[in-house]
């Protein structure tokens, strides 16, 4: 085995993304499976879950699709059993489910004390316990087996306030608090096997977020041109340029790296606007 295969090599791994239906999850999914690893997609969309799959099997590589609400422990459960089954280890858990809802943010002409409390809990839900439930249901494989990768989604908005978003950023801030969290209790009472990484993407165009950012004929709205003015390199992020953090984070490369909250933003974290 070559130096590189023996620090970044993935064949043979089995992945299991939530929100495997969605724009990043399934373009990250088609990039590891290039790099010989076996996916697993759950979407609560089981069509979406299902055709990323067939992407996937259709360019000869090896994936299934299964509905899963990852906010529903029994059907994580269920889940859990059928990649067993079909794989019988869990080597990478991408906890990629997530989104934001108009009424968890300040619309314009609207204020905080507009909110939609409902609509606030559904969002905080979807990100944070959607990210806490399959870490116990597939880490708890992962404990049993002595080894295995979990990799959160967080955002920038955990990082900075960004205007009108309040639940969706404070679900990212719970996310990125978690992971660390995580990455110490999964370290310390598992024997160093289990490590617990996130990534903090910066703006890529998602369903959550394309009618914010781009208008119909593709040209960005105002708030698009605010954040591309905000971004150093000044253009949103291209969802296959994720894969090779995540592959990073996923590998032997990574060995003695936990409970990190990598930024891959096209330096918008980094830029004050001035
Ligand atoms: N697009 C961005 O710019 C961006 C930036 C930072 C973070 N993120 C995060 O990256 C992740 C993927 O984002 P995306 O832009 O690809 O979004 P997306 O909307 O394309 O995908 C999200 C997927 O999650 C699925 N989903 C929703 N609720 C679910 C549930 N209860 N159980 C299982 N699946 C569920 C949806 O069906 C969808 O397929 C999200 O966590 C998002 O918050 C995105």
């Amino acid at each position: 085995m070559s130096y590189i295969d023996q620090l970044f090599g993935l064949e043979g791994k089995v992945a299991v993304i939530t929100g495997g239906g969605g724009v990043l999850a399934s373009e990250i999914g088609g990039g590891l499976s290039k790099a010989g690893v076996k996916i697993v997609f759950l979407d609560i969309h089981e069509e979406a879950a299902i055709t990323a799959a067939k992407r996937i099997v259709d360019q000869g590589g090896d994936a299934i699709g299964l509905k899963t609400n990852v906010l529903d422990l029994d059907a994580l459960k269920a889940s859990r059993d059928q990649v067993l089954e079909t794989f019988g280890k869990v080597d990478i858990l991408l906890n990629a489910a997530g989104g934001n809802m108009p009424g968890a943010t300040v619309s314009p002409g609207k204020t905080v004390f507009d909110l939609e409390v409902k609509d606030l809990e559904k969002v905080t839900s979807l990100n944070f316990n959607g990210t806490v439930l399959p870490s116990m249901v597939f880490g708890e494989v992962m404990s049993k087996q002595h080894f295995g990768n979990i990799i959160n989604f967080s955002s920038m908005a955990a990082f900075q306030s960004i205007t009108r978003v309040v639940g969706y950023s404070a679900a990212k801030a719970a996310v990125s608090n978690f992971t660390s969290w995580m990455a110490m209790e999964l370290a310390m009472k598992f024997d160093g096997n289990i490590r617990v990484n996130a990534i903090a993407p910066g703006f890529f165009i998602g369903n959550q977020n394309r009618d914010l950012l781009l208008n119909p004929d593709g040209t960005y709205t105002e708030r698009g041109q605010k954040v591309i003015n905000n971004t150093p390199m000044g253009r949103f992020g291209e969802a296959h340029e994720l894969v090779g953090a995540i592959m990073f984070l996923s590998s032997e490369a990574a060995s003695f790296v936990t409970g990190v909250v990598l930024p891959i933003d096209g330096g918008f974290s980094t830029f004050s606007g001035v």
